[in-house]
């Protein structure tokens, strides 16, 4: 893929490859949370229900013990985005329709929007800034998106990855309909799906490559 400059000023711009980068190895994609919050309504799982209290909890996350307060029925995305900081989860239609809240729960892709935080207290949960190395090696799902660039706004990517990641543990050497079939529960505003399979494609190449 060409590195080819799309946004800003001569001074100021960022390159196509270096805005996937940044949603891909950081969540640092837009968030549709700005215009869902705009109303008066917040998302389900943010408003206090009368009477109940905050819990401290301890959850797994990408790795790390994280202790953390979290209402009864507060969802997982809710506790990763907001208490935790991780905003690489996306919220899409906070309905477990889009699948852009996409995280890995023992290694299961999950929708974190439809998952109670409190009901994954012994589990492994891991998000998109979990999967680059300490040392910054990407993840090779990571590098195949980034090879293929292979979305348009790039909203849905870390949920699509994520549930790459899953793919390829699972079935290392996909054909392209076993593919589709994996991301199945992802879905692409843009239509973006054939580069999606063909990114899908090179993570499976990459992940047995570095096996
Ligand atoms: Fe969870 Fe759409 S935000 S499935």
């Amino acid at each position: 893929m060409s590195d080819v400059e799309i946004i800003g000023t001569p001074e100021r711009t960022v390159s196509r490859r270096k805005f996937i980068m940044g949603v891909i190895a950081a969540g640092a994609t837009t968030s549709s949370v700005g215009y869902l919050f705009r109303g008066s309504t917040p998302l389900l799982g943010a408003l206090p229900v009368q009477g109940s209290v905050e819990r401290l909890v301890t959850l797994n996350v990408n790795g790390q013990q994280r202790r953390v307060d979290v209402l009864p029925q507060e969802t997982l995305a809710m506790t990763l985005r907001y208490k935790l900081g991780l905003t690489g989860t996306k919220f899409g239609c906070d309905r477990a329709e889009c699948g852009a809240c996409t995280v890995l729960i023992d290694g299961v892709p999950s929708y974190s929007c439809s998952v109670l935080t409190h009901t994954v207290r012994r589990q492994e949960i891991t998000t998109i800034e979990g999967l680059e190395s300490d040392d910054g090696t990407l993840h090779p799902v990571q590098e195949a998106v980034l090879d293929e660039g292979g979305f348009q706004c790039a909203f849905c990517a870390p949920g699509f990855i994520m549930s790459m990641v899953a793919m390829v543990e699972a079935n290392p050497n996909p054909t392209r309909e076993e593919a589709a079939h994996a991301l199945s529960g992802n879905l692409c505003r843009c239509a973006d799906y054939n580069k999606i399979l063909t990114s899908a494609m090179r993570a499976a190449e990459y992940a047995r490559r570095r096996a």
